[in-house]
């Protein structure tokens, strides 16, 4: 089978902040990431993702965007930019970087034009209302930060629609002057080398044009987020953004082999219409079941059904644990549920996205509230919304800085006593798996396109089966502590999470936390 690079390639993702510091400041940069590209080439990843690096205020740590055409100095220049993509190609890697094109940060050019007066030339690049009859805001849309989604701009009376911060002005991508400069944005970067984008919020990126109230929640608990009050049926996941998702895309394919990465957090029948009706939008919506899910076999080998038979003819299949807005997943289901998950993360039909960090089994890092950075906990504090604890600074050595900074780390490492260095040295750790689980795949026809059967669940075993037309592989992951027996063809543990390799024949017993790979003999294959 034909395989373009993001079908066969494992992606990893790279917050900038918290990877490599190289100037002693705290913050992780560009020069680092490239210093780390070896590490990632050892590891054997194929693709980085690299969270926002433009110029920024960073009240949303670069989620907030002052200009797309541009490197933060906090990361570095230009130069250093074209430093890395050079050294990543060198090594085989690809780079993708996040583009936010639902917001720009309230310093942009563009808004600052915007609020100057409503005549502005760029008035209309943003969604500007007239207050309600009683001067409050428009209609009851909200901010997915908490609060009131609009704010009042004092000098021209109208208020402004921000899906997150009021820093965080929503762009209006019914004007097409929008579509034209964020595309121009996309071929700066593509001209640069840039191999494809992760696209931020991508269903949020059209509003209804008649500024619908939304309907309540009648699901809501309260002590949650604030935004789950409302059903986001006008604000999100609008019919109309599928021709800017396709708009987007046009652009990657003026230029050869580039992907497009789709940030959706949907439930399975929503998500796969991103791949869009002609598989013209992204190439990989992001498949965040595992990163939502309760650990268990059952619902896992549901989601994997489900996912498999939504998929259009053509569609690719992609499968996430962790990303830098969700707990680490090794501090949802444990050190060695963790082991289970990265076996799972590996050996499923499609392209694995790797969360840094997730393969030496970092876990999320309790930060006092005095030492809060993250904006979404520091608008509703205590709500467990923060997204610091998974976003502490890589853990690289045993040293003090633990090999991420000479300086002051901008948020502080968590008090785990691992790091790479430590398991890259140790035959049985996470790292020490993840590069097992890696190498295996690749070279394994079966992992990399062949189909997936005999999904099933039987208490806490979960097992299936990947085909190609050489190989036969069967998965089975102990998702307990249990141990449990289990009944295979005849065959040869190929990959075990605790390192056994024995021939098999019918029973055999899985040990808890357990996780193996059987490749079926020959003569048994179909
Ligand atoms: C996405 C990002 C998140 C950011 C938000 C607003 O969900 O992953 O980190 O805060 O969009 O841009
Ligand atoms: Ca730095």
């Amino acid at each position: 089978m034909e395989m373009a690079w993001w079908q066969r390639g494992i992606v990893y993702q790279v917050y900038p902040r918290s990877f490599q510091d190289t100037n002693g400041d705290g913050v992780g940069d560009l020069r680092g990431i490239a210093e780390r590209l070896d590490y990632l080439v050892s590891l054997g990843v194929d693709a980085v993702w690299l969270s926002p690096i433009y110029p920024s205020p960073m009240a949303d740590f670069g989620y907030d965007v002052a200009d797309y055409c541009g490197i933060d100095p906090i990361f570095g220049t230009m130069a250093d930019f074209d430093a890395l993509v050079a050294r990543a190609h060198g090594l085989g890697l690809k780079l993708i970087l996040d583009f936010v094109p639902n917001h720009t940060s309230d310093q942009h050019p563009w808004f600052l034009d915007s609020s100057a007066s409503r005549t502005s030339p760029h008035r209309d690049w943003y969604l500007w209302r007239d207050p309600a009859p009683d001067g409050g805001p428009p209609n009851n849309w909200l901010s997915n930060f908490g609060g009131l989604g609009w704010t009042l701009d004092e000098r021209t009376g109208q208020y402004y629609y921000h899906s997150f911060l009021p820093q965080q002005p929503d762009l209006n991508w019914r004007n097409p002057a929008v579509r034209a400069a964020m595309a121009d944005a996309l071929r700066f970067w593509l001209n640069r080398g840039v191999d494809g984008f992760r696209v931020d919020v991508m269903w949020m990126m059209i509003k209804d044009d008649q500024f619908r109230d939304n309907p309540p929640n009648p699901d809501y608990t309260p002590g949650g987020s604030s935004h789950d009050r409302l059903i986001p049926l006008y604000t999100a996941d609008r019919p109309e953004v599928h021709d800017v998702v396709a708009g987007l895309r046009r652009v990657l394919d003026e230029y050869p082999d580039r992907v497009m990465i789709g940030e959706l957090y949907l439930p399975i029948d929503r998500l796969v219409t991103y791949y869009g009706p002609n598989l013209d939008g992204a190439q990989l919506p992001f498949n965040f079941q595992l990163l939502l899910s309760a650990w268990n076999a059952a619902t896992i080998a549901a989601i994997i059904e489900t996912y498999e038979a939504a998929l259009p003819a053509g569609g690719w299949p992609n499968w996430v644990l962790g990303n830098h807005d969700r707990p680490r997943i090794a501090s949802r289901i444990g050190a060695a549920q963790a082991r289970v998950a990265a076996m799972l993360l590996l050996t499923l039909r499609g392209t694995p996205t790797i969360f840094y960090g997730e393969e030496i089994g970092m876990e999320d890092v309790p930060i006092p509230p005095a030492e809060v950075q993250d904006p979404a906990e520091k608008r509703e504090p205590g709500r467990g919304l923060g997204r610091d604890p998974e976003r502490t600074p890589m853990l690289w050595d045993g040293s003090s800085g633990h090999g991420f900074s000479t300086g002051t780390p901008w948020l502080r490492f968590g008090a785990q006593a691992t790091d790479a260095a430590r398991q890259a040295a140790d035959p049985t750790s996470m790292l020490a798996l993840y590069r097992e689980l890696i190498a295996l795949r690749r070279g394994s026809p079966a992992l990399l396109h062949g189909r997936v059967a005999h999904v099933v669940a039987d208490g806490d075993v979960l097992s299936y089966e990947r085909h190609s037309d050489t190989q036969r592989l069967a998965i089975f992951l102990n998702l307990g502590e249990t141990p449990r027996s289990i009944y295979t063809s005849a065959g040869k543990i190929i990959l075990s999470t605790q390192g056994r390799g024995e021939t098999l024949a019918g029973e055999t017993t899985l040990g808890g936390s357990e996780a193996i790979v059987v490749e079926i003999r020959a003569s048994d294959q179909p």
